[in-house]
């Protein structure tokens, strides 16, 4: 089974970031971490980041035919794009929100999400470490 993790716009940039919100662990120790815990975990990784919206899409539209579940943090599309939820509303399998920050904890804005109204699991607020987690539960429910 696989397992598709996408990030959203800005994302390319944790570490750099904003480190007093991200942290200062990078995309590529995140994919690190997560392909050394699929390795154990029995599942395939597929780990994409892009700055735009089509691209994440056309990811999504991939994880169709090549992916069991999907781990998304859409970054600041999770407030905006009815596309992006469209597109997951097409992904038959379990889909789990990401996001580092606590967004509840944000400005109001960022207590919206459309990606919600179709995720099946939310984590917010466990800083980096919150994919590793998603990942254990996307595996169980897909191994
Ligand atoms: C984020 C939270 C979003 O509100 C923000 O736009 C991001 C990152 C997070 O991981 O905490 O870019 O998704």
């Amino acid at each position: 089974p696989t397992v598709y993790i996408l990030n959203g716009p800005n994302l390319n940039l944790l570490g750099q970031r904003q480190p007093e919100i991200y942290g200062s662990t990078t995309l590529a120790d995140i994919e690190a971490e997560c392909r050394a815990l699929a390795g154990t975990l029995g599942v395939e990784l597929g780990f994409y980041q892009s700055n735009h919206e089509g691209t994440i899409i056309d990811q999504i539209h991939e994880a169709r035919t090549k992916a069991q579940a999907i781990i998304i943090n859409p970054a600041a599309y999770t407030h905006t794009s009815v596309a992006i939820m469209d597109a997951l509303n097409t992904f038959d399998g379990p889909v789990i929100e990401v996001h580092i920050s606590n967004v509840h904890k944000r400005e109001s804005f960022r207590h919206h999400s459309y990606v919600s109204l179709r995720a099946d699991a939310v984590m917010a607020g466990f800083g980096t470490h919150g994919y590793a987690l998603a990942l254990r539960h996307a595996a169980r429910l897909i191994t």
